[in-house]
């Protein structure tokens, strides 16, 4: 079940976190894997990373929200790896710098760069792949979301979880317009993960160091915060030829923080 030998796949802000998780859940399905970020450097680890596995990978370095460098870089994506998207992966979705505050005192200034990334970003990245996709009659997009994208909270990422929820309600007038074509999309609506990226007792150390954090993960009802590979297994399932009746959900995975 759920193998993906002989599809490409896009992820994007895959040079770390999340993402790479899901980039190595990916490719180790046997999914050949084109690896975005806007930083050149952490694409190239985490190509690298996969490639010392014996999986096809190659950095694709652009900003998802420029939507001329979004086009180029999946063509040349498509090149390098001698074959068109099937799978695309909407991650990237932090915004460099991202602070936190309360909604009274977050200036417009700052809004623009979380719809920017979240709605805009997806959707350009969205349109470079579906015709294809529909063409084709197969594809499979997944769009990372946060709890916070149709839960209210009290941290301070108003504007954020307000772009989360923008492109959580695209998804869903996207997967009905494709539905036919043989494209599905969903969201994985995330819960608090760890900073930790290898889990717990990994070589970076104990699973939440910060007490914090220790106290956050006490309150999800498995016990733990979120690792890369928790995601990364649930796009597996989502991209494959098995989840052909799953399309338009948004799905929370959360260790039951929400049910
Ligand atoms: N970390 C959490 O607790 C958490 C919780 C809920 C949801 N999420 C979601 O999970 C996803 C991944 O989060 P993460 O914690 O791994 O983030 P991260 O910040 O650790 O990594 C994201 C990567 O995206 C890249 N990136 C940022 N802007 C980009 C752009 N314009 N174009 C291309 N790449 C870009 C960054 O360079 C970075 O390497 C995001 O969509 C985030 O909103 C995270």
């Amino acid at each position: 079940m759920y193998d993906l030998t002989g599809r490409v796949a896009l992820v994007t802000g895959a040079g770390q976190g999340v993402g790479a998780g899901i980039a190595r859940a990916l490719a180790a399905q046997g999914a050949a894997v084109a690896v975005n970020d806007l930083e050149a450097a952490r694409a190239d680890a985490t190509v690298a990373a996969l490639v010392a596995t014996g999986a096809a990978a190659v950095a694709a370095p652009f900003d998802v929200t420029d939507r001329d460098a979004v086009r180029a870089g999946v063509a040349a994506a498509e090149a390098a790896l001698r074959g068109p998207v099937d799978i695309l992966v909407n991650n990237a979705g932090v915004p460099v710098g991202m602070t936190m505050s309360p909604f009274r005192t977050f200036g417009p200034a700052d809004w623009s760069r979380y719809v920017d990334l979240n709605l805009y970003g997806s959707a350009h990245c969205m349109q470079a792949v579906l015709d294809g996709m529909c063409g084709r009659g197969w594809g499979r997009i997944v769009q990372i979301s946060s709890g916070a994208g149709h839960t209210g909270t009290r941290l301070g990422i108003s504007i954020y979880g307000a772009s989360k929820g923008g492109v959580e309600g695209l998804v869903r007038h996207v997967a009905q317009e494709v539905a036919r074509d043989g494209v599905t999309v969903n969201t994985l609506a995330l819960g608090l993960m760890s900073p930790q990226p290898d889990g717990p007792d990994g070589p970076d150390g104990p699973d939440e160091p910060d007490p914090a954090l220790t106290s956050l993960a006490r309150q999800v009802p498995v016990g733990r915060l979120g690792r890369p590979d928790d995601v990364g297994a649930a796009v597996v399932y989502l991209v494959s030829d098995e989840a052909a009746w799953m399309t338009g959900q948004t799905i929370d995975l959360n260790g039951g923080a929400t049910t």
